[in-house]
């Protein structure tokens, strides 16, 4: 059956410990599997600025045996010059996979829908679930273990990292507690999605106003950039509300002591975060840069094994 990774609930539990022990083994083995070898290839879009995303597609596709084959957005037109149909019909007679960066999460369903091969979500404004595999994979290397473990998300929680922090968490059986003030706080489907899936991990679901008891005790503490690509426009009044939940090293000190901080980067030393925490020995920021390659190679690995 033709499987997509267009949000986190897409892996149930057993999946995402299947692709993550994947993405270990492929770290351990960069070139022991070649499913793209001919090349094949695989095509990545975006439609909002990139580094991360496409250094690490781009490598991994090639450690796979594929051609990485970049597609910029604005010169596409997707949705304005030709459909979002009429593009996925192309495209996937093209190549093996589509890796989209956009905006709206329905321009993602449809793509998956007439695409004809596997559909890769490599951010919306919705989720983020390729960073999530990438910092669930760091979180198990410097702890030994997800399904327990307490984290706390910081700031925007509204945020495709708070969205998929509380899905792809909750599916570990972590225990996701949110901090973010009234107007930044998820959206409500998404915590009732996360709370279900919960109740079948043992994990746990939290938000709420209060960085201090967000950060109290906790295993993990995250934070991503207050100013999310496309709300450029709010950033006086983002930056204004959000203040409080800065995690500077006295938020951080709540944390247990050997509590790691985490960042999907970019970030903005001083606003977000301090330099003393990004810089700090209890960051792990560049091991989840490095780990979005392994995850990504276990993601089209697996969609390309199930596509056949
Ligand atoms: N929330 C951020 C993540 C950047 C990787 C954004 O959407 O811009």
């Amino acid at each position: 059956m033709m499987r997509h990774l267009l949000a986190d609930d897409d892996l149930s539990p057993a999946e995402q410990g299947e692709l993550l022990a994947l993405a270990a083994a492929l770290k351990a083995a960069p070139f022991s599997q070649r499913p793209l070898a001919g090349p094949r290839s695989v095509a990545m879009i975006f439609d909002k600025q990139t580094l991360r995303t496409q250094t690490s597609f781009s490598a991994g596709i090639a450690e796979l045996g594929g051609h990485p084959m970049v597609i910029e957005g604005s010169l596409a037109g997707i949705g304005t010059r030709e459909s979002v149909p009429d593009v996925a019909r192309v495209v996937g007679r093209q190549a093996a996979a589509i890796v989209w960066r956009t905006d709206a999460q329905q321009r993602l369903e449809e793509m998956a829908q007439h695409a004809g091969v596997p559909v890769v979500n490599a951010l919306s404004d919705d989720y983020h679930p390729c960073q999530l595999l990438a910092d669930l994979l760091t979180v198990s290397e410097h702890k030994g273990q997800l399904a327990g473990l307490s984290v706390a998300f910081l700031g925007d929680g509204a945020c495709n990292m708070g969205s998929s922090w509380l899905l792809a968490g909750a599916t570990a059986g972590m225990h996701v507690r949110i901090a973010a003030p009234q107007h930044f706080q998820p959206d409500q489907g998404v915590t009732d999605r996360a709370r279900k899936i919960a109740t079948t991990t043992g994990g746990s679901v939290a938000v709420d106003d209060d960085p201090v008891t967000a950060v109290r005790d906790a295993d993990v503490v995250v934070t991503d950039t207050w100013v999310s690509m496309g709300k450029e426009a709010e950033v006086e009044q983002r930056l204004a509300t959000l203040a409080p939940y800065r995690l500077g090293a006295e938020l951080f000190a709540h944390a247990k002591d050997d509590a790691i901080a985490m960042h999907c980067l970019p970030a903005y030393r001083g606003t977000e975060i301090d330099a003393e925490v990004l810089d700090g020995p209890r960051s792990v920021v560049w091991d989840e840069a490095e780990n979005r390659r392994h995850v990504q190679k276990a993601v089209l690995v697996w969609l390309l094994g199930a596509a056949g």
